[in-house]
C-alpha cells in the first residue's frame, strides 16, 4: 500500500477516533453518558411536518424501528409552526427523554430547543435538516449538496439536444439549510453551463414551506413571463414538483418540460413512469432512521457513536452522518423503489395502460 495511501488511511482512522471522541464527549457533556445503561431507552422525535408523504413514511419507519429495537418513542410533529415545534420539544425534554432527535422546521428557531434539552442532560440530534447556531451532539442525514448536484445532472440528460437550456429554478423554504445546501450541489454542475450560455435560468424563486400551491404559483409566474420558452424545472422535492406540474399541465405542457425534484414520492413515481416527471431522487428512509435511532441509544447508553464527517453550522463543526440517495428515471424505477420494496410495481405503474408497462419483476 502506497505510503500516502496509508497515511492517508490513517489520517481516515485518526479523524475517526477524533470524531467517535467528540460524539462521545458531547454526549458524555450533557450527562446523557451516565444515563442507567438499563432501562429501556425513551427517544423523544419532534418532526416540522407531515404534509409531505416523505415525512410519514419517516414517520412510520422510526416507530417500526423503535419497535425492532426495543425502545420507546414519543413522537410530536408542528404542523410548520415554531411556536408548535418548541412546545413540542419542551414536552419531551419534561417527559425526560433520553435523547432527542429533531427535523426542525425552521433550523436557526431550534437552537433555543438544543440549549433546553442540554440543560435538562439530553443530547440532541438534527435529523436530516441541520439544526444552525447551536452546539447539537450529531447531524444525521443524505448528502444534500451531492443530491443537489445529482438532480442538476439528471435534469440535463432529460433535456436531449437542446441548448442553451432555458431554466426555471423553484427552490425549497428559505427556513430549512436543507435548500442551501441543494441549490449549492445545482449551482455547482449548472454554473460552468451558464458561464457558456448553455443554460440560461430565466426565472427562480423560493416556495415559502416547501408548498406545491407556492411552487405552481412560482410555475405560473415564469409561464407568463417566457410564455412557452423553458424547457426544464429544476425543483427541490417532489412536493414542488408536483406544483410546478399542475401548472405546465394547465399549459399543455406537461410531459413536454422537464421536471426533476426529490423525495420518490409515490405521485412522482407515477409521473416519472406516465413521462410528465424526469427524475426524483430516491432516499432510503430506512437508512437515515436507523442510523438517528442507532446514534440516539449510543448516546444514552454512553457508547461512542461513529461520524465521519462533520459540518459548520454556524456555530461549530458538528459531528455528522451522512447516507447516499439514488436518481431515478423511468430506465430505473423497478431496480430502485420497486426493487427496495419502497413502492409496489402496482402502485407506480398505476396510470400506466398495461401494454406499456415493463415487464412485472
Ligand atoms: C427537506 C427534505 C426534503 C423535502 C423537504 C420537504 O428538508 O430534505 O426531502 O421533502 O424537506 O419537507
Amino acid at each position: 500500500m502506497k505510503l500516502s495511501a496509508r497515511s492517508g488511511l490513517v489520517a481516515a482512522s485518526f479523524a475517526l477516533s477524533i470524531a467517535v471522541g467528540v460524539a462521545l464527549s458531547r454526549g458524555a457533556k450533557t450527562g446523557a453518558a451516565t444515563a442507567s445503561a438499563s432501562a429501556r431507552p425513551l427517544i423523544g422525535l419532534s418532526l416540522d411536518t407531515l404534509k409531505e408523504e416523505r415525512w410519514q413514511r419517516d414517520r412510520d419507519a422510526f416507530q417500526k424501528k423503535a419497535d425492532e429495537l426495543g425502545v420507546d418513542l414519543l413522537i410530536q410533529a408542528a404542523n410548520s409552526d415554531d411556536t408548535r415545534q418548541m412546545q413540542d420539544v419542551q414536552a419531551l425534554i419534561s417527559r425526560r427523554v433520553g435523547a432527542l432527535i429533531v427535523a426542525p422546521h425552521n433550523g436557526a428557531a431550534m437552537a433555543k430547543a438544543v440549549s433546553l434539552a442540554h440543560e435538562a442532560g439530553i443530547p440532541v440530534i438534527s435529523y436530516d435538516r441541520l439544526i444552525t447556531g447551536a452546539d447539537e451532539d450529531l447531524y444525521v442525514s443524505f448528502d444534500t449538496v451531492r443530491i443537489g448536484q445529482m438532480q442538476a445532472q439528471a435534469l440535463l440528460a432529460a433535456v436531449k439536444g437542446r441548448r442553451p437550456i432555458r431554466l426555471v429554478r423553484i427552490q425549497g423554504a428559505k427556513t430549512d439549510n436543507n435548500s442551501f445546501l441543494l441549490k449549492q450541489g445545482q449551482d455547482q454542475v449548472l454554473a460552468p453551463l451558464i458561464a457558456k450560455g448553455e443554460v440560461k435560468v430565466v426565472h427562480e424563486d423560493w416556495a415559502e414551506d416547501w408548498r406545491p400551491e407556492n411552487a405552481k404559483k412560482i410555475m405560473n409566474a415564469a409561464l407568463t413571463s417566457h410564455g412557452h420558452a423553458i424547457d426544464a424545472v429544476l425543483c427541490a422535492n417532489d412536493g414542488t414538483a408536483g406544483g410546478a406540474i399542475q401548472a405546465l399541465s394547465e399549459e399543455g405542457l406537461a410531459g413536454k418540460v422537464a421536471v426533476v425534484g426529490q423525495d420518490a414520492e409515490l405521485v412522482a413515481c407515477q409521473r416519472i413512469a406516465a413521462g410528465t416527471q424526469s427524475a426524483t431522487i430516491y432516499k432510503p428512509t430506512r437508512l437515515e432512521v436507523g442510523a438517528a435511532l442507532d446514534a440516539a441509544i449510543r448516546f444514552i447508553k454512553g457508547r461512542p457513536v461513529v461520524a465521519r464527517d462533520e459540518l459548520d453550522n454556524g456555530f461549530g463543526k458538528i459531528p455528522t452522518v451522512l447516507r447516499d440517495t439514488v436518481v431515478v428515471t423511468r430506465a430505473n424505477l423497478l431496480d430502485t423503489v420497486v426493487k427496495d420494496g419502497y413502492h409496489s410495481y402496482d402502485e407506480v405503474y398505476d396510470g400506466v395502460p398495461a401494454d406499456a408497462r415493463p415487464k412485472r419483476p
